[in-house]
């Protein structure tokens, strides 16, 4: 333990907030930590008001004012700290009893090998804000020092994913379906050492961005994937869009709305705007599935069939767990996450709890092998009430 938590043990409840690229909202979880294991008590979803969302999409953009993101680092401090609140009341247990929170925030921009050679990492969430709502010391930011180590900042979830999915026997991908995909390799028996993930392009990102684009406004994503299911894929947008460079370039690699948000839909709409919503839709579950397939298989050479566990929002996608078995055919079969104990949308917070509990006992959260850093490193900040 390092010097300044000389005497105090970081040991029991901690509570981990999570909100990605899709701009969803918040996923929290009340994370039971005694005798080093990870038991997950309580989870909670916080939705963001529509308005709220749209504000985060326009201040991703290049063009999102200072005065914006300004307002929008306290806002969503703010309901950060609610969302932990709402969380401790559904679990019946007081935020007195909670010893620390990991929040990632809220990305606004990632720009890993940006320009000028620079890589560079925001999320927002004000967690002075969140400390002084709930009495809790806050560990935030996690993503920058591991960019000060050479890396890539993301992705971080293969901690978790190794920590709550690695077997002895079977060879396990997770594959977590956020606005963003990313999956973790972890061979049959590996230790923390082996483990490899990195992110695999788009997953609800663009499906979001269709759904809004052809129901102008109406619907904000495409429920369990009714509308995909009912479309086919379109021969020559599945050939455009699997021809993306990021698609071939070898890990580690991360990316997000700077690459496939909106700059990248409208110029599909220019080309493929003719498409029917179905077909579209199916045709950008297909390119999601298929992409994070082939990486797999050709980046981590599995030598059996693999257990592909998913997770993450998509995971609700019926269209996008179609393709992902059309594609694995006979390779691989689809578990569920919370088949093995984890909900879907809950893993990610999980890893927040983990990654604070980690900092607050002096240990590293990034896998050097997965962001690309130099060497291990102590993440995120911590804000005191
Ligand atoms: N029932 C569902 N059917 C289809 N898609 C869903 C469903 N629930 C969530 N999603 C998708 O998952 C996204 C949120 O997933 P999440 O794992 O929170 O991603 P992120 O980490 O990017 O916020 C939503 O924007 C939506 O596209
Ligand atoms: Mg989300």
């Amino acid at each position: 333990m390092p010097w300044y938590f000389k005497g105090m043990t970081i040991s029991r409840f901690g509570i981990g907030l999570m909100s990605g690229t899709s701009g969803d909202g918040i996923d929290g979880a009340l994370v039971d930590f005694a005798d080093g294991k990870v038991r997950v008590v309580t989870t909670h979803f916080h939705p963001y008001p529509a308005k709220l969302r749209e504000e985060v999409f326009l201040a991703s953009r290049t063009d999102g004012s200072a005065e914006l993101i300004c307002r929008l680092n306290v806002e969503i401090g703010k309901l950060f700290g609610k969302a932990a609140a709402a969380l401790c009341k559904k679990a019946k247990i007081p935020l007195t009893q909670v010893e620390f929170i990991g929040s990632h925030g809220q990305t606004i921009r990632h720009q890993p090998n940006g320009k000028n050679g620079i890589s560079s990492t925001l999320q927002i969430g004000e967690a002075a804000e969140i400390a002084a709502i709930t009495g809790c010391w806050v560990v935030s930011d996690f993503r920058p020092a591991d960019i000060a180590a050479g890396g890539c900042g993301a992705p971080l979830a293969p901690l978790a994913h190794y920590v709550l999915f690695s077997d002895k026997n079977e060879e396990r991908v997770v594959h977590n379906m956020g606005g963003i995909s990313n999956i973790t390799w972890l061979r049959a028996g590996v230790g923390i050492e082996g483990v490899t993930g990195f992110d695999t392009g788009p997953a609800n990102m663009l499906l979001d961005m269709a759904a809004t684009h052809f129901s102008k406004g109406k619907r904000s994503y495409d429920k369990n994937g009714d509308i995909a299911l009912k479309g086919a894929v379109d021969k020559k947008m599945y050939v455009h869009c699997m021809a993306h460079p990021f698609f071939k370039r070898k890990p580690p690699k991360s990316t997000g709305r700077e690459i496939f948000g909106p700059a990248y839909f409208n110029g599909l709409l220019n080309i493929f705007g003719a498409v029917k919503e179905a077909d579209f839709l199916r045709t950008l579950a297909a390119v999601a599935a298929s992409s994070a397939v082939n990486q797999v298989f050709a980046f981590c050479k599995p030598k059996r069939a693999v257990r592909w566990i998913v997770c993450g929002g998509g995971a609700f996608n019926h269209a996008l767990l179609d393709e992902i078995r059309a594609r694995l055919a006979g390779r691989g079969f689809v578990t569920m996450s919370a088949e093995l104990g984890y909900g879907e949308k809950d893993i990610e917070a999980v890893l927040m709890a983990a990654l604070a509990y980690r900092t607050l006992n002096g240990m590293h959260g990034n896998l050097p092998k997965v962001t690309g850093a130099k060497r291990t490193a102590i993440l995120g900040k911590i804000s005191i009430p």
